[in-house]
Order: C-alpha cells, then sequence, then structure tokens
C-alpha cells in the first residue's frame, strides 16, 4: 500500500529533481562542486583511512574483504583524477562561450565513459560484500560497509545529474543550434 510518507517522499524528490533542471550550467557546475566533490572527496579519504585501520588491525583479511578494499580504493584512485578533469578542464569549458563543441563533446563522452567505469566498480563492491552484509557483525566493518553505502548513494545523484541534466545541455545545443 502506498502510505503517506511514501507520497511525501516522492514529492520531495519530483521538487528537488525540477529545481535541478532548472539551474543554469553554471548553477549547476556550482552545486556539483560544492555538493558532492567536497563531500565525496572527503568521505572517500574518510573511508581510505578506516581501510588501512582495519588492515593493520586484521592482516590476514579474506579474499572478499581483500577484494572489496582493492575496488574501493581503484576507485578513488579514478575518481579523484575524474573530478580534476571536470572541475580543471570540462567545466571551465562549458562556462566559456567560444570553446571547439567537438573537443568539448569528445571530454564529455570520456567522463560518461569513467561514470560507467565506477558504477561497475561500485556493482562489484556490492556483490563481493554480498549487498554489504559480509561479516557486518564486526562493527568496524559494518561501519566502512555504512560509510560506502552513504558515498555511493551519493555518487548516484551525483552521476544522474551530469548524465542527465548537465551533459545534455550541450548535446542538444550541438545537433539542434536552435535549442
Ligand atoms: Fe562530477
Ligand atoms: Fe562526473
Amino acid at each position: 500500500m502506498i502510505s503517506k510518507e511514501m507520497i511525501e517522499d516522492l514529492k520531495k524528490r519530483v521538487d528537488k529533481e525540477a529545481l535541478v533542471s532548472n539551474m543554469s550550467v553554471s548553477e549547476l557546475i556550482y552545486d556539483i562542486r560544492t555538493k558532492h566533490h567536497k563531500k565525496e572527496l572527503e568521505l572517500m579519504d574518510f573511508i581510505i583511512e578506516d581501510i588501512k585501520n582495519y588492515e593493520k588491525r586484521n592482516p590476514q583479511l579474506d579474499d572478499k574483504i581483500s577484494e572489496t578494499f582493492g575496488e574501493f580504493k581503484r576507485m578513488t584512485f579514478e575518481l579523484k583524477r575524474h573530478f580534476e578533469k571536470e572541475e580543471f578542464e570540462v567545466f571551465p569549458m562549458m562556462i566559456m562561450s567560444n570553446v571547439d563543441n567537438k573537443e568539448l563533446l569528445l571530454k564529455i563522452s570520456d567522463l560518461e565513459n569513467e561514470h560507467g567505469k565506477a558504477e561497475e566498480r561500485i556493482v562489484k563492491m556490492t556483490k563481493l560484500s554480498d549487498n554489504f552484509s559480509y561479516k557486518k557483525e564486526d562493527d568496524n566493518l559494518s561501519f566502512i560497509y555504512r560509510k560506502m553505502q552513504e558515498l555511493f548513494a551519493d555518487i548516484s545523484e551525483h552521476e544522474s545529474k551530469e548524465n542527465g541534466v548537465l551533459f545534455p545541455r550541450f548535446e542538444r545545443s550541438v545537433s539542434n543550434p536552435l535549442l
């Protein structure tokens, strides 16, 4: 049955999406940098620190945990470079008016591929950790899982703003310059 809370949640989500889709390119970029990049960088550093401490306390990690941590470290390394690419190369190009659109579109397509890669890694970590339940009776591990899930939820919202709202603004302007 649909509860009042579910309807309220849905309303909030629709309002939020409408707000995002009405933002200008500069407002979107500001929102992404200040809300998502900053928060995710902090969360990634925090989780990496926790993983290092966990590894120190448990030198004999089993395969599933060590592979989950390995995926997380690789994703963190790649996403940090991805955010830098966005902030220092692609976002400035999006704000400038006299840019080579072909070059911008190529860069956007690279970024979309990188989003796909991060999503693949998240799916892999979810499977490896049995949906974040593997050995979760270990409080330290279950804390790491909780923080990971918080980060992944933010990444998903962040990527849908880029793939679904920001990037299509440029794809549309090239295929139909009148829009
Ligand atoms: Fe981003
Ligand atoms: Fe991105």
